[in-house]
């Protein structure tokens, strides 16, 4: 039998996230997974939608699904359905719940998937009720989402994308994804010329490998008290 490495908590705003055993850490800031998430991801997917007119997204870090289904919501509040997401999480079992969830079999976080779509239809006015998740099964049949594995140095991608949110665990736990070489080569590689990139950090590696592939990077007040995180944009005038 696997064992269960987490336990499913609530955010100060009524929407869950999970919190590791052994660590302690949650998975999102606990003044709020759904609130976290809008302000961070949200509100660059819907820029890089308005801008683009159409959805050409990058996620690292599916986690409980937060920036897919925001993403989704997005979409169809602005009528959008030239959409393509690819959607990187290296941890097995979020990966098959996650799954499973859009195919309708039980699992054991699928109450926490339908709260957070739950939110996301009410957030965006959307109905009638289960219009998001039939949406997003629609297009991972049409292979218009893209779930992967690991997102490493060797990763090979078919496209490149408008928007990158980039929501992997920190470089203390996770270093690998933080290192300005890796950085360099994946934005390098993912960032269409009119791109955005949202993330929770604010790292100097960051910061360096963005503004070497031309991207304008800002640094506003972070979600809940945290210092800064980052967003940046690049427009079509860089070659
Ligand atoms: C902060 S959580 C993401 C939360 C998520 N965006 C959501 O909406 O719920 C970070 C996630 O990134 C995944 N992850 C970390 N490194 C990764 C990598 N190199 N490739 C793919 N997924 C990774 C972790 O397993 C974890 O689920």
């Amino acid at each position: 039998m696997n064992k269960i490495l987490y336990k499913i908590i609530e955010t100060a705003d009524a929407s869950p996230s999970l919190e590791w055993l052994a660590t302690g850490e949650a998975m999102h800031n606990r003044l709020g997974a759904f609130s976290e998430s809008l302000v961070l991801y949200g509100s660059l997917v819907k820029k890089s939608i308005e801008m683009c007119k159409r959805a050409r997204i990058i996620s690292v870090g599916l986690g409980l699904g937060y920036n897919e289904l925001i993403s989704f919501a997005q979409c169809l509040a602005l009528n959008i359905d030239d959409i393509y997401l690819e959607s990187f999480e290296e941890n097995n079992d979020l990966r098959t719940q996650w799954l499973s969830w859009l195919d309708d079999q039980p699992t054991p976080l699928c109450t926490v998937y339908d709260k957070i779509a739950e939110l996301c239809e009410k957030e965006f006015h959307l109905s009638p009720k289960g219009l998001l998740k039939s949406t997003i099964k629609t297009a991972l049949d049409n292979k218009n989402l893209v779930l992967r594995d690991r997102l490493d140095l060797n990763t090979k991608f078919s496209q490149k994308f408008h928007c990158v949110l980039y929501d992997p665990f920190s470089a203390k736990t996770n270093p690998d994804c933080w290192n300005e070489d890796f950085l360099k080569d994946f934005f390098n590689k993912v960032c269409e010329r009119i791109c955005f990139v949202s993330t929770y950090a604010a790292k100097g590696n960051l910061k360096r490998s963005l503004k070497a592939l031309g991207f304008k990077v800002e640094n506003p007040p972070g979600f809940g008290g945290k210092r800064q995180c980052t967003i940046a944009t690049r427009n079509n005038s860089f070659q």
